[in-house]
């Protein structure tokens, strides 16, 4: 093998600038500020502990929450095996994912917890610890009934949570809300493709 094929073997995908590669748009932080504004009486500074379901990458919502809620502790959870990430990281072992949100966020490492767990288990574990969030963001699995399982859960264990979440618009987290909405006689609100219920 001659340097530079081994250079090309070593190169890893996750050496693109992040800020090109993941992450949303500036639009994303928009709705979530929007929606939040609209939707309560709270203030961003008042959220203490914000759970965010699927953190991936650690540039998206995990940034833009440690910005916006500059007084909460955000627990980061995800499987970060996932086996969808493998799209993303091309032909590298599906872990690299978690080392990109550890890279990632290392500026905010005093204000995070990465919590390496599926949501299932992470609510669990953290019913079990009595630790209540203000906030819940669901970004996390995008199927149904995975999504209406994942609510029903948070709902169940911490009913005075908000819950947010992402990707309204994917028919299939748009019908998992719409049927724990249902359920439970609750409204929801959206903007963007960020959707809030209304309890
Ligand atoms: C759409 S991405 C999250 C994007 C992130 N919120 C952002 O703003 O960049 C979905 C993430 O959810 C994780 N995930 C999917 N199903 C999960 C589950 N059941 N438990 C934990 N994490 C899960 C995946 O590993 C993936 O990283």
């Amino acid at each position: 093998m001659t340097i530079e094929e081994l250079k090309l073997k070593y190169r890893y995908p996750e050496w693109v600038k992040h800020n090109d590669y993941f992450g949303p748009g500036p639009e994303h932080e928009e709705w979530f500020k929007k929606l939040f504004q609209i939707s309560q009486n709270k203030k961003p500074e008042d959220i203490k502990i914000v759970l965010e379901l699927g953190s991936f990458a650690g540039m998206g919502s995990t940034r833009l929450f440690s910005k916006f809620f500059s007084n909460a502790t955000i627990i980061c959870v995800d499987v970060w095996n996932w086996p969808n990430n493998n799209v993303i990281t091309l032909n590298h072992k599906v872990s690299d994912i978690m080392f990109s949100f550890l890279a990632n966020t290392y500026d905010i490492r005093d204000k995070i917890i990465p919590l390496n767990m599926k949501v299932s288990e992470s609510l669990e574990f953290l019913n079990s610890n009595k630790i209540i969030p203000d906030l819940v963001f669901h970004d996390a699995s995008h199927t149904y009934p995975e999504v209406l399982e994942d609510l029903e859960m948070i709902h169940k264990l911490f009913p005075s949570s908000a819950i947010f979440g992402h990707d309204f618009n994917f028919e299939e987290v748009k019908k998992s809300v719409l049927i724990f909405s249902e359920n439970h006689s609750f409204t929801i609100k959206e903007y963007g493709t960020m959707f809030y219920i209304c309890k």
